[in-house]
């Protein structure tokens, strides 16, 4: 009997299909296996059903990533969930929003402005910000404040290598990140009432921006970053609480003073500056101890334990060292 060739839709082939299919492409030929039985999604991306509408050279650059040694081993959470359970106030509050309303947002073409105390400063075209980095895929461990985590197959550049870029001055302290502006697009920024203050603003101290943990991504799943992720870049700091992960950056300033952030402005008592990821030290409204590894089940929650860090104290225990964690929390 002859068999028809399956149409796969693009409902069908989800990036994470073809991501999964990308993976075990590269194992079998690796292992110089036959990569005809991996072809059918792969087929289906080549043909255009599966449109990435990032710029040509954003894709290029994609494509030629390479797998980090910092990756995790740990199940990948599924792309439905990466990219339909999101906390991303400027589309609005509900975990189902930034994918509804993030929809009619344009990430490019997209500038940062790059300000304060460096010696090159200005506004600058992503692809100038990106040319020549190596993009690396890096599978952390992503935990949110409210706790629920999930493992997400970021693309990226380290953060060091953009800032190295604008050479900041030693009396740079501080780096201060701020969300894109742009109420027209952004429905939660035009809210009679909102939770915290637009544009949302995060920063870092100079030794965690330049730590080789933190990620600048531009992508996930294989592709571009989907509007709801932060696109087109976004901050992923992994040993820290989700909300330090600040995406669709288009302003970086080098300051000696530490200012606030929106989550410290908005209740210093529940969101703390240095918001690492910590078990011992409880949310005033709830225990950190453990969080929930998404997806769940009907049938359990799937619980685990929080680890110190997120898991990453070996690699940035030694940042606060001498630091009391729960006064500076
Ligand atoms: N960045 C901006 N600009 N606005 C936001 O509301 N939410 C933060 C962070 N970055 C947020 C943000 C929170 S609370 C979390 S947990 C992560 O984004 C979620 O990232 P994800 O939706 O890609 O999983």
């Amino acid at each position: 009997m002859k068999t028809q060739p399956t149409k796969l839709t693009e409902a069908a082939v989800t990036p994470e299909a073809v991501y999964l299919n990308r993976r075990q492409y590269l194992k079998a030929s690796a292992l110089g296996l036959g990569a005809a039985a991996f072809s059918g999604a792969s087929q289906a991306a080549d043909d255009g059903q599966l449109s990435d509408p990032a710029p040509l050279w954003m894709k290029t650059q994609l494509n030629e990533s390479t797998a980090s040694p910092f990756s995790t081993n740990e199940a990948l959470t599924p792309y439905e969930y990466v990219t339909g359970y999101n906390n991303f106030y400027e589309f609005g509050t509900d975990k189902s929003d930034p994918e509804k309303y993030g929809q009619g947002f344009e990430p490019h073409p997209w500038s940062v402005m790059v300000s304060g105390a460096a010696e090159k400063t200005g506004t600058f075209d992503l692809e100038d910000v990106l040319k020549g980095l190596s993009v690396e895929e890096r599978i952390y461990r992503l935990r949110c404040v409210e706790a629920w985590s999930m493992v997400i197959p970021w693309l990226g550049v380290p953060l060091s290598s953009i800032l190295a870029r604008y050479r900041p001055l030693s009396r740079a302290k501080y780096v201060v990140f701020e969300t894109v502006y742009r109420p027209e697009q952004m429905p939660g920024q035009r809210a009679f009432f909102n939770a915290i203050d637009y544009p949302y603003v995060e920063v870092l101290r100079i030794d965690e921006a330049m730590h080789p943990l933190t990620l600048m991504a531009v992508g996930v799943y294989g592709r571009s970053l989907p509007n709801q992720n932060g696109a087109p870049l976004r901050l992923v700091v992994p040993w820290k609480y989700g909300f330090k992960s600040i995406k669709s950056i288009q302003k970086i300033s080098f300051v000696e003073q530490r200012p606030k952030t929106t989550w410290e402005r908005a209740n210093p008592r529940e969101y703390g500056f240095f918001a690492n990821v910590n078990p011992k030290v409880s949310h005033p409204r709830w225990s950190q101890a453990e969080e929930r590894r998404l997806p769940g089940s009907l049938f359990s929650a799937n619980r685990i334990p929080t680890k110190m860090f997120n898991g990453y104290a070996n690699e940035v225990a030694s940042l606060y060292q001498g630091l009391d964690l729960s006064v500076y929390y």
